[in-house]
């Protein structure tokens, strides 16, 4: 059984004082139906936040500002191609080398 995708917003320290709380806003306000967003706490990506968790195919993203989220849903949940100069490079080597 496929699993909802769902979009995770930290909203903890680092990342609220980034703007995080105007990228969930965003978020919620263009979601694609079938896909749902959540706030969440740190996810330890303290240093590049905002930081945003999609699953169920397990992308993160850093340093998510409102003005990315339209690309976000547009490109990566409804696409399928995930965001890449916004992808973690911690924790997305294979784009990193
Ligand atoms: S404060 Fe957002 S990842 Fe830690």
């Amino acid at each position: 059984m496929p699993t909802t995708p769902t979009i995770y917003v930290c909203q903890y320290r680092n990342c609220l004082d980034r703007g995080s709380a105007q990228t969930l806003t965003m978020f919620m306000d263009q979601l694609p139906d079938g896909t749902i967003a959540l706030a969440s706490r740190c996810m330890g990506q303290c240093s590049s936040g905002p930081t945003v968790r999609v699953t169920a195919d397990e992308t993160w993203y850093c340093r998510v500002q409102p003005d990315d989220v339209h690309t976000i849903i547009d490109q990566h949940l409804l696409g399928g191609e995930p965001v890449t100069a916004k992808l973690n490079s911690r924790l997305h080597r294979t784009f990193y080398g």
